[in-house]
């Protein structure tokens, strides 16, 4: 696999010049995300998703982000209100999708969702837009194929929470033309991120390295070697990782952990990737993490506390 890391971001140069309008379909928390960072770098962007009340709260959730911005001195008020105000949000794709010279989207991980949207954007962007995925592991070339256009459809990875990580993974479908890449890396390296390309291999790099390190947690853990606390502990304070494995696994929600590593057994056909059995049925109860309220820990609204689940409260 061959992998190019980018030099740093070029910061305050504003949008490429090339995109006047970035469409973001899906405002969930990696599209709101992406649509916070393109309109605060000062593109117009047009945020798209099947609920209206989705939008609604998507577009709070940026307001609240921009203003966590404002707080802490780097961002002033009258800039953070321009951005909101590059934000327009609409359920119609057909819309959002006619003037746009680049969409990111950010939909629902599903092959066939994705397929399907990627069918429908070939039909109704203008010929010249770049169409952009942010999956996390579904094939680049894989969802090209649904296109006329597979030149122009390329991997642009943003890492949850998307205004704060600086990483963007950019991945080369077979057919991706180098034109096109070196419009994605130089888009991403002004909105303040560090692009790195890679080729077209299941879970790419980040997803291929960080998937079986939390398997790996679950397994110690199900293996009983030691507790969630204990696993996380370790590998924060004996890696400087800001999160345990098993923490960032109820982050990213354990419903998508279980869907990449499905991705990357399926893809290279190697027991090394199974999921394991604790991390299946914790996804088949419904536990999925953060955003169910329960996974490894237990969540409460509004606390910071880090509680492990009552099931896993217990020593080993
Ligand atoms: N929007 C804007 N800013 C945010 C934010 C958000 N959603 N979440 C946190 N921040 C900011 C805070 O304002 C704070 O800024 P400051 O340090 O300048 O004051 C800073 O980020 C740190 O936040 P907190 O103090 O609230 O909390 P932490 O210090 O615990 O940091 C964290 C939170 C940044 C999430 C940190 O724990 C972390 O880096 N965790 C690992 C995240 C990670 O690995 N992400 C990748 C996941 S994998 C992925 O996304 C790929 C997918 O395909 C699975």
């Amino acid at each position: 696999m061959n992998m190019e890391a980018t030099s740093p971001p070029v910061s305050g140069h504003g949008p490429d010049p090339s995109i006047q309008q970035v469409t973001v379909v899906g405002c969930g928390t990696m599209g709101n995300g992406i649509a916070q960072v393109f309109a605060t770098c000062g593109y117009q962007v047009e945020l798209v998703d099947l609920s209206a009340p989705a939008l609604e709260k998507a577009i709070n959730t940026i307001a609240r982000n921009l203003d966590r911005v404002v707080a802490k001195g780097s961002l002033d008020q009258e800039s953070r209100d321009a951005a909101l105000a590059r934000i327009h949000t609409g359920t119609s794709l057909a819309a959002a999708a006619q003037t746009a010279d680049l969409v990111v989207e950010a939909a629902t991980e599903n092959r066939q969702i994705k397929l399907e949207l990627f069918r429908q954007l070939d039909q109704l962007c203008p010929p010249p837009c770049i169409l952009a995925t942010n999956t996390s592991s579904i094939s680049i070339t894989d969802i090209a194929g649904a296109t006329g256009r597979p030149s122009k459809v390329i991997g642009m990875h943003f890492m949850n929470p998307v205004p704060v990580m600086k990483l963007v993974e950019i991945i080369k479908g077979y057919n991706t033309d180098p034109g096109v890449t070196a419009t994605i890396v130089e888009v991403s390296r002004r909105l303040g991120k560090i692009p790195v390309e890679a080729n077209d291999y299941p879970g790419f790099v980040a997803n291929r390295i960080l998937m079986p390190m939390i398997n790996e947690a679950v397994h110690t853990l199900f293996e009983g070697v030691a507790g969630v606390a204990e696993i996380d502990t370790v590998m924060k304070l004996g890696m400087a990782h800001p999160m345990g494995p098993l923490q960032l696994a109820d982050f990213i929600g354990l419903d998508v952990c279980l869907a990449i590593l499905r991705v990357l057994h399926e893809g290279f056909g190697q027991p090394k990737y199974a999921p394991c059995p604790l991390l299946v049925k914790m996804v088949s109860s419904g536990n999925l993490g953060v955003k169910t309220g329960k996974g490894f820990y237990a969540y409460q609204a509004g606390s910071k506390d880090l509680v492990v689940a009552p099931e896993f409260s217990g020593s080993v």
